[in-house]
């Protein structure tokens, strides 16, 4: 039963759950029709989706080595300074990718994720202490969005004159997957690239601490990174990790709003708090499926035949509801134990930021809920707003009451 299941709507965002079984009734892989992407095949079962992700010899992420010559003839025509970015780690196999990521792996070792709590800490109360004292607050751009974009500009080490400026173009460029906000985004990529050669240069202002100078500096016996892969790098950590936390961030907030005895749970036994993140990964899953892979040649998988550069993605979500993996998959349970969900992808191209993204989320929901222990929506449940967006899960607004 091919192409008819809903995934973007603003209703599968709110309850995926029916839909996604639904899928999994059609087999552990799915063909659909979605916007940008066209013609794909989407896994729906935990073990599909691992597979497609851990196959490297089956599946490959650049179309260039699976027979197809569409990407390469697009770089061609492409502005060099758009071409260096689209030529990122996430869109190679390895060799490649591997030389990319072990320089990034080490660069991102030097600076350790406990060292970066307090810094953390401090980004989260800052932000709250802005809607103190008020009765009611919008959190999703004052506080989801704003929490991992403040910590970035720390941790890559740019001088605090240009936070704000960097935060306010990334801010804007929030939904990737529509090509007319990624085209209207085009003037201030090109700014945005010679700020970043300029400032990653020695001497150029980047903090001797921070993570441009750990990239600067990273070595491994493959090599270093060039001044253009240094700026692709930069704009992946932005693209990879940006709206990825703010939306797990917003939809953690949510789910544990909307279960109260999950959240009662919690406040009653912090030590729940790294299960909770877990689960609002699994249950929430912000990033709803991975970017494509290809068949690499004609091959016989999961019971049916397909043809060298047919198209794939990992859908995530499914992976995460599916029953023969976890009990009741639509519960949303704080105590989830084991919780093996599969949000931040699988095999090589396994998330960077895993850890951050964990710290992240984890100090963000301790501080709103120490804070403010009355918060609750300021909307009925039924009211809350999803974004019409393909793989990524987003809330629209998150108005919430803060106090009695
Ligand atoms: C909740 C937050 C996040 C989620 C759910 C998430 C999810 C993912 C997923 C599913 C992938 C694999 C994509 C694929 O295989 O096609 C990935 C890769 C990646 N993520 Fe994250 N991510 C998050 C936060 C972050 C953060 C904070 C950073 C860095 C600052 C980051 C950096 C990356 C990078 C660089 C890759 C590519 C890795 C590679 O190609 O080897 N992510 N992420």
């Amino acid at each position: 039963m091919p192409d008819t299941f809903d995934i973007v709507s603003p209703g599968f965002h709110a309850d995926p759950f029916p839909t996604l079984a639904r899928m999994r009734q059609a087999g552990p892989v799915v063909r659909m029709r979605l916007p940008i992407l066209g013609r794909i095949w989407l896994t729906t079962t935990h073990g599909a989706t691992a597979e497609l992700l851990k196959d490297g010899e089956h599946f490959v992420r650049d179309p260039g080595n699976a027979g197809s010559r569409t990407q390469e003839r697009v770089l061609k025509v492409l502005p060099a300074t758009l071409g260096l970015l689209a030529k990122n780690m996430l869109g190679l196999d390895d060799p490649d990718h591997r030389r990319l990521r072990s320089l990034v792996d080490q660069a991102f070792a030097r600076q350790g994720v406990a060292e970066l709590k307090p810094m953390i800490e401090q980004v989260a109360d800052r932000l709250l202490e802005r809607i103190e004292g008020k009765p009611e607050a919008e959190l999703m751009q004052a506080y989801c969005r704003d929490l991992p974009l403040s910590v970035i500009c720390v941790m890559l080490g740019l001088p605090e004159k240009d936070h704000d400026w960097f935060k306010g173009w990334l801010g804007n460029l929030t939904d990737t997957a529509n090509i007319w906000a990624v085209l209207r985004a085009v003037p201030g990529v090109w700014r945005m690239v010679n700020y970043l050669r300029a400032v990653s240069r020695p001497g150029g202002g980047a903090y001797p601490d921070g993570l441009i100078s750990a990239l600067r500096e990273a070595r491994t016996e493959h090599g270093d990174l060039s001044e253009d892969e240094l700026v692709a790098m930069i704009f992946l950590l932005f693209g990879a990790g940006q709206e990825t936390t703010t939306h797990l961030i917003a939809g953690g907030i949510w789910a544990l709003l909307v279960h109260p005895d999950e959240r009662d749970r919690l406040s009653a036994d912090a030590s729940l708090m790294p299960g909770a993140v877990e689960e609002c990964l699994r249950w929430v899953c912000p990033v709803q499926m991975t970017k494509p892979r290809f068949a690499r040649a004609d091959m016989e998988w999961q019971g049916r035949r397909f043809r060298r550069g047919d198209m794939f993605a990992a859908f995530l979500t499914a992976a995460n509801a599916d029953p023969a993996k976890f009990e009741e998959p639509q519960r949303f349970d704080i105590g989830r134990h084991p919780n093996p969900h599969l949000s931040f992808g699988t095999g090589v191209h396994f998330c960077l930021g895993f850890q951050l993204a964990r710290a992240e989320t984890r100090i963000a929901l301790e501080r709103l809920f120490a804070r403010f222990p009355d918060i609750r929506l300021a909307v009925p449940p039924q009211d809350i707003a999803w974004r019409k967006r393909v793989g990524i899960r987003a809330l629209a607004h998150l108005r919430v009451r803060l106090s009695q």
